[in-house]
């Protein structure tokens, strides 16, 4: 089935799914060729949930022996969407299977793909793989404010109200929203060793503690040395809101696909959606939460 897209392209149902039709070839590409290494770390987020974050973090993290926390660190002239590509937007496109042996392990991809559709070494491979999730409401205004930077100036503003009753439906790139997180949970609970289910507010409030258990996680602990000298704090803020957004490479760089980079920052904050929401759509969402996520046990 297809629909009409509110995010970027129109949207085509595949594996239960709605991927943006552009995206497809790359969907089918990756699960045809992707080889995944036991040293793989694989992203697996869900759009607008902090990836851009979590990539920053991830690969500063992982390559800090070999690249100096510095004024010359790739984080400062690059965005973290080439750091850590894509493995269907930007590994797998325009029909290529590029050679991806060469590359150092630990290899770091990101994915948007559900746990449905991921390639089937990742699953039986023994790489890592982060599922960050975040706030339904949250996640909904972000991807309404990407929408309305994507869109040609022609097309003139997306309601909120006209994208909000698609997002319900589950008609949004990569929806329905609830279905992905609920695999990508119910995976972490049949995988604790390889899945690491992360939610972005927890990553607000304790980053942290969290960065420490993603590093133990990625098999690059901190050292005490590590953390006496301050470098779990200089991580942090290297990969800040502030710090990232306020880039040159940030504010004026444009990735491969098009996208400009300062679409990937907005506020970078938690309950922004309050400033939108109506009492109608909190208790429509709210309802939905209740019947998807609550009883499940999942707390988000
Ligand atoms: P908001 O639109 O709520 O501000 P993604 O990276 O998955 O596309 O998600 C984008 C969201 O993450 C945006 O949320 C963006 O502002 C936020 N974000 C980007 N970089 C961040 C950072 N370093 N720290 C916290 N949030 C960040």
């Amino acid at each position: 089935p297809k629909e009409q897209d509110w995010v970027m392209s129109h949207l085509y149902q595949y594996q239960g799914f709605w991927h943006p039709i552009r995206e497809l070839q790359g969907v089918l590409s990756c699960q045809h060729h992707f080889q995944a290494r036991d040293t793989d770390i694989i992203l697996a987020t869900n759009p607008k949930c902090g990836s851009t974050w979590l990539k920053a973090l991830a690969y500063v993290v992982v390559n800090r022996k070999i690249i100096p926390l510095d004024d010359n660190h790739s984080l400062l002239s690059k965005n973290p969407h080439e750091l850590v590509p894509c493995l269907e937007l930007r590994v797998y496109v325009d029909h290529q299977v590029p050679d991806l042996t060469e590359l150092p392990s630990p290899r770091l991809f990101s994915t948007h793909l559900p746990v449905e559709s991921l390639p089937l070494s990742i699953k039986e491979t023994s790489c890592k793989v982060v599922c960050l999730a975040r706030d339904p409401k949250d996640t909904f205004i972000s991807l309404w404010h990407f929408a309305n930077k994507l869109r040609p100036p022609n097309d003139g503003k997306l309601q909120l109200e006209e994208a909000f009753d698609k997002f319900c439906k589950g008609v949004s790139f990569l929806g329905p929203f609830w279905d992905h997180v609920l695999s990508s949970w119910k995976y972490s609970l049949d995988n604790p060793n390889k899945v690491f289910f992360l939610k972005y507010e927890d990553l607000k409030e304790q980053p942290k503690l969290y960065l420490k258990k993603l590093a133990e996680f990625w098999e690059c602990p901190f050292s005490s040395e590590e953390e006496n000298n301050g470098v779990v704090d200089e991580i942090l803020s290297l990969c800040s809101f502030d710090n990232l957004s306020n880039l040159e490479v940030n504010k004026i760089g444009k990735l491969s696909t098009g996208e400009h980079n300062e679409a990937f920052f907005r506020k970078g904050e938690v309950g922004d959606w309050a400033n939108y929401f109506t009492q109608e759509m909190t208790e429509k969402l709210d309802e939905i939460c209740l019947n998807k996520f609550q009883l499940c046990g999942l707390k988000i």
